[in-house]
Order: C-alpha cells, then sequence, then structure tokens
C-alpha cells in the first residue's frame, strides 16, 4: 500500500493499534496496517476527546479520509514534566535564539568525561563491542562494582545482586515498579524498605562524608542502594546506573529491566569498567572535579549571602545551592508584576538578568530557589551579578 497524507504536523507512523492494548478504553478509533507511514496529519480537537483528522492515499482506493484517537493513557496526566528539563529547554531555546542566557540549571557536571573513561568507550566501539550484553550488564561491570561497594561503601554484594541500567533514574523506576503497588504507604518495620541513591557519593567537602545506608546495623536486608556515572565521572550522557540490594528485589528489577529496555549500553559498561579502575573514589580525576566544586560553592554562598533578605546553608556535598528567597515573595516588580513564589522569582529572574535557575516548588520547598553551579567561576561571577543587579530594586519584603 503506497500512502500519502495532505496536511501540517510533523510526520509520524502509527506504531500499535489500540485493540492491543488491554484495559484501555473503548472509544470509536482507527486501526492502520503496520506497513502505514504517516507522512502528516492535520489535527482537530473534537469535544473532550482528541482524533486527528488524516487524508490517507490507498493504491486501491485513491483518497480515504479517516480519524485517528490521540487521546493518551490517564498514566500521562499523573506525570509532571521534570521542571528541570522544562527550564533548561527553555532557557536553551532562548540561547539559540541569540539572548545571552547564563544557565544554572542542569544537574549535570561541566566538565568533560575523564580521558580514560571516554578512550574505554571508543575502543569498545573499535573493538567491536557493539552488541547486546546480559540483561543485568556484563559480569566485568558487575563485578566491578561489587568491588567497589565493598571497598568504598563496606557493603558486600555478588553479581547477582546487581543490576546495571540507562542511569540511575531508571534504577529507581524499576525498583519503585518491583515493590510498591498503588495505594501503598510508608508500611511499618518489617514491610520498611530504603531506596538509597548515593550517586553524589564523591561530591563531598570534606570533613563531610558519606556513608552507604546499607552499611548501617540491620539496613542490608532493607535497602536498594543506588548509584550511577552521570555524577562523579561526568558521564551523564553514557546513560549508565545501577542498583545492588538483595537477590530477591534485584532478581524483580532485573525481570522488570528485560522487558523494559533490556541491558545498558555494551559501550558505555566497558567505560564504566575503566571508571571505577580509576582508583578509590575516583581518583584524582575525580578529586580535581570536586576541588572545583568546593571553590564555586564557596564563592556563592559568599557572595549570595550578602544579599539583603536570602538564607542559605552551605551544601556539604553535590552541586547545587537552594537558596530561600521567599522574603522577596510579595514584592512588584516593575515591569513584570507581582513576585509571587519560587515559580515568579525565577521567571522574573530569566526575564530580568537573563539567569536561568530552578524554582524551588520542583524540589518541594517553594520557599526557595536552586542555582547548579556546574558552570565556571568566572560564569558564575557574572551570574551573582545580574541576580544582585535584578533582586536590588525589589528589596524584600518580609524582614529578615
Ligand atoms: C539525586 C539524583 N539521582 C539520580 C539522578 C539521575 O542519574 P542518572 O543520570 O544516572 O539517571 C540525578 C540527576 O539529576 C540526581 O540528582
Amino acid at each position: 500500500m503506497a500512502t500519502s497524507l495532505q496536511s501540517s504536523a510533523p510526520a509520524a507512523s502509527v506504531p500499535f493499534s489500540r485493540q492491543l492494548c488491554s484495559g484501555y478504553r473503548s472509544s470509536p478509533s482507527v486501526s492502520f496496517p503496520h506497513s502505514l507511514s504517516l507522512k502528516s496529519l492535520k489535527t482537530t480537537t473534537v469535544a473532550k476527546s482528541s482524533k486527528i483528522s488524516a487524508v490517507v492515499k490507498t493504491e486501491s482506493s485513491g483518497l480515504e479520509q479517516t480519524e485517528v484517537d490521540i487521546s493518551l493513557s490517564p498514566r500521562v496526566n499523573s506525570v509532571k514534566p521534570s521542571k528541570t528539563l522544562v527550564i533548561n529547554d527553555k532557557a536553551t531555546a532562548l540561547a539559540q535564539a541569540g539572548v545571552p542566557v547564563i544557565r544554572l540549571v542542569a544537574g549535570e557536571p561541566d566538565f568533560d568525561t575523564p580521558a580514560a573513561i571516554a578512550e574505554a568507550g571508543i575502543n569498545a566501539i573499535r573493538e567491536g563491542y557493539t552488541k547486546y550484553t546480559p540483561n543485568a550488564g556484563t559480569l566485568e561491570l558487575r563485578t566491578a562494582i561489587c568491588h567497589k561497594l565493598q571497598e568504598e561503601n563496606g557493603i558486600s554484594y555478588t553479581p547477582d545482586q546487581i543490576v546495571v541500567s540507562n542511569g540511575a533514574k531508571q534504577s529507581i523506576l524499576q525498583a519503585v515498579y518491583a515493590v510498591c503497588s498503588p495505594g501503598d504507604e510508608v508500611a511499618k518495620h518489617p514491610r520498611l524498605l530504603v531506596l538509597s541513591d548515593e550517586i553524589y557519593e564523591h561530591i563531598i567537602y570534606a570533613p563531610a562524608t558519606h556513608t552507604s545506608f546499607a552499611s548501617l546495623p540491620g539496613m542490608w536486608e532493607r535497602t536498594l542502594t543506588v548509584n550511577g556515572f552521570s555524577k562523579a565521572f561526568a558521564m551523564t550522557g553514557w546513560r549508565l546506573g545501577y542498583i545492588a540490594g538483595p537477590k530477591h528485589f534485584i532478581a524483580a528489577c532485573n525481570k522488570i529491566q528485560s522487558q523494559f529496555t533490556s541491558g545498558a549500553s555494551s559501550i558505555a559498561q566497558k567505560a564504566g569498567v575503566a571508571a571505577l579502575d580509576l582508583g578509590f573514589a575516583g581518583g584524582k580525576a575525580v578529586s580535581t572535579m570536586v576541588k572545583a566544586f568546593r571553590e564555586r560553592r564557596d564563592f556563592l554562598v559568599k557572595s549570595l549571602g550578602e544579599l539583603e533578605g536570602v538564607k542559605m546553608s552551605e551544601p556539604q556535598g553535590a552541586f547545587y545551592l537552594f537558596i530561600d528567597c521567599s522574603a522577596y515573595y510579595g514584592s512588584e516588580a516593575e515591569g513584570f508584576g507581582k513576585i509571587e513564589n519560587s515559580e515568579s522569582l525565577c521567571g522574573y529572574l530569566l526575564d530580568k538578568a537573563q539567569v536561568a535557575l530552578v524554582p524551588g516548588d520542583a524540589f518541594g520547598d517553594d520557599s526557595c530557589i536552586r542555582i547548579s553551579y556546574s558552570a565556571s567561576l568566572t560564569t558564575l561571577k557574572a551570574a551573582v551579578q545580574r541576580i544582585k543587579k535584578a533582586l536590588l530594586p525589589l528589596r524584600p519584603v518580609v524582614p529578615v
């Protein structure tokens, strides 16, 4: 069947017929044969159900007008888009349009992946190490992870108690899928499980130290430890994380992953082995980055601490400053309107100072805004100047 469509939306292909979705509410819909590819679509919204009108040219019968039900699962409405990603996209679009926005949004180190790690990935490709790996990850990487967890965290696992995934975020999702049911609440002791995300363990400022939850007395059996390579090894784009825990739970995560995505990238896994080979806590490559983060933190804490009405505590790890700016809420900003909350304050700072920050309500505290200091000192200095200039005419309305 040859197809051509005359309308305006981007290219799409019809992936499946609605009838295949078990439990999907019945609605008038059209299912297409697999070979039908929609080049462009005209979208009309009809009452509450969204439908696409498509003109389909078939070899047998010429032009046909048909409708596709494009309503989505209620599940989609229950998921809030990541505010950080939304703001980052907005700031990136502004930057691409020529606005000199300083983006202090992303949870992503501004360093390159250390050379030895990158080389291992490149070699993997050169050597043709580009096939599927076991679902739970290569034995080589899982063995290296077990060694790391023993040496650095004091927790013992065997390779069958590890599942490597496409980033820590996936490990978290799979763990929640594996153990939580709709309506579950925080349970009493026997059912209490801890999901411990330790991805920032190496980005920590002495004298602070990291303790793995599973290493605490009586906690090994009830802790799922999540970690990954994105932060400490500046490997956000490689998409590599893992979960460790008692076999019963890890086998469940493994099963879920086998149907979600299969194993993580073979290339990234080779790079992960090289990362764990850098030495205790990532060796010099990681400590150099941590030193730079620390300098930036010290600069921000000092310079933003001078601002009237601002409260913050000094972060002991990671690369974010969470600043309480609620004293400014209620003030009128000329040409912008009232600053009501963290979202409008971030909107104002993006407008006025061209600095992109994340509203604290994305993390459950509307009194704060978040600054990511994964940017050079020079960039941070420019950002602070702009923020100070923008906040100066506002003046805090709540005395602090
Ligand atoms: C606490 C924490 N855990 C996990 C992640 C995501 O890690 P990954 O890139 O391995 O999915 C982030 C990223 O921002 C994070 O801040």
